[in-house]
């Protein structure tokens, strides 16, 4: 009765410019082990669910990507959304379609882009929530000791029960302020959201009724002709009207049947440069570097050039060095988050 349903539609404007929109992050091999972050997530579910059981859902634009990466999907695992409508759109349209199927399906939702080092302790996590599921209409999210105030995650606030390693939440804040980001580290009752969900298939519909009813609406609409030759076409219309939301803003801030695990993973999400330099191996300078560079006088930097470019660097400190294709950036490390910004201006995502 396990499904896991990996959402892959984003952009990763935050890696720019290696990621790009017509080849974004999960796509890529962003820590040079070999597989990409896409192939990695999906190889992490083994033995989680049947393989038959596990559902891409990303932009029509990425349907050959996901089937280059993931030659083992059938058509049927690969859903395609006309337009980026955020997660919840995207957790709406695989989890009403798995409820179609299976009423008593349990159901994970996972990001395509995340690292995650212990995956033995991870696969624990999620088979204590799977089992927490399948006997109650609750919505189960991971929850990750926080170690510094990053504004980009959601802040979970729980009932300590030393009892149970499922613990009720009280409060989820989704991408909070720095100052309140700072509160919640220093009250030491926070933990981040993983952004990686439990729940059976009953809970969620009735979070949409709940919740986003016009969404609720739109996709129940559709029941009928989901997993028929007209499932495009519907999925065409109701990507049209649904809001531009996430998950998070959209039921998790809002429902009360909310518990959290806490989990000591090696979790990560690689969603920006400085998190590939946290989690990189370094060199004595503290330096991250993959490319053909020399390097004087140069510390705390991640460098990632082309390997056919020469790159000669001196005097520099606290840096990011990126260039893909035809883009080249320079960026102070503490000013990451400006990359999204970057993107914008140059309408280069391309
Ligand atoms: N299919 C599809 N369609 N996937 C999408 C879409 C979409 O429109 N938008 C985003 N995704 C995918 C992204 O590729 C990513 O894998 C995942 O959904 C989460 O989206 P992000 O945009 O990366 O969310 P976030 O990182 O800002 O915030 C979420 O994750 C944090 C932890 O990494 C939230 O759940 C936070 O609360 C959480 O702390
Ligand atoms: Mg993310």
């Amino acid at each position: 009765n396990t499904y896991v349903v990996i959402m892959a539609g984003g952009i990763g404007s935050r890696f720019w410019p290696v990621s790009r929109v017509n080849h974004p992050k999960q796509f890529h091999d962003v820590l040079g082990i070999g597989e990409s972050m896409i192939q990695t997530t999906v190889k992490r579910f083994q033995g989680i669910c049947p393989p038959e059981n596990v559902f891409v859902v990303t932009h029509r634009d990425y349907d050959s990507l996901v089937r280059e990466h993931l030659p083992d999907l059938t058509d049927n695992q690969i859903l395609l959304e006309p337009i980026g409508r955020n997660t919840a759109a995207c957790i709406a349209y695989a989890c009403f379609k798995i409820a179609k199927r299976n009423p008593n399906a349990n159901i994970v939702i996972a990001p395509a882009d995340h690292v995650i080092l212990r995956e033995e302790s991870f696969k624990n996590c999620v088979r204590e929530a799977l089992e927490a599921t399948a006997k109650s209409e609750i919505l189960v999210t991971l929850g990750i000791k926080p170690t510094r105030p990053h504004t980009g995650y959601g802040y979970i606030q729980f009932i300590d029960d030393a009892q149970n390693s499922l613990k009720k939440v009280k409060t989820f804040t989704e991408k909070p302020s720095l100052e309140i980001a700072q509160m919640f580290l220093d009250s030491g009752e926070f933990v981040w959201n993983a952004g990686i969900f439990i729940w059976n298939a009953q809970a969620i519909v009735k979070a949409f009724h709940q919740y986003l009813g016009d969404m609720a609406e739109t996709f129940d609409e559709g029941i009928p002709v989901l997993d028929t030759d007209q499932e495009e076409q519907f999925i065409n219309r109701a990507y049209s009207h649904c809001r531009n939301i996430s998950i998070d803003y959209g039921i998790m801030e809002k429902a009360d049947n909310v518990f959290v695990i806490l989990g000591d993973f090696g979790w990560s999400d690689l969603g920006s440069w400085d998190s590939l330099y946290s989690l990189s191996e370094k060199t004595s300078e503290g330096n991250v570097i993959e490319g053909n560079v020399l390097a004087y006088d140069v510390k705390n930097c991640i460098i990632k050039t082309p390997a056919n470019q020469l790159v000669v660097l001196q005097g520099l400190e606290d840096y990011i060095v990126a260039a893909h294709d035809n883009v080249f950036m320079v960026c102070r490390r503490e000013d990451e988050q400006k990359v999204k910004d970057f993107v914008a201006d140059a309408k280069a995502m391309k």
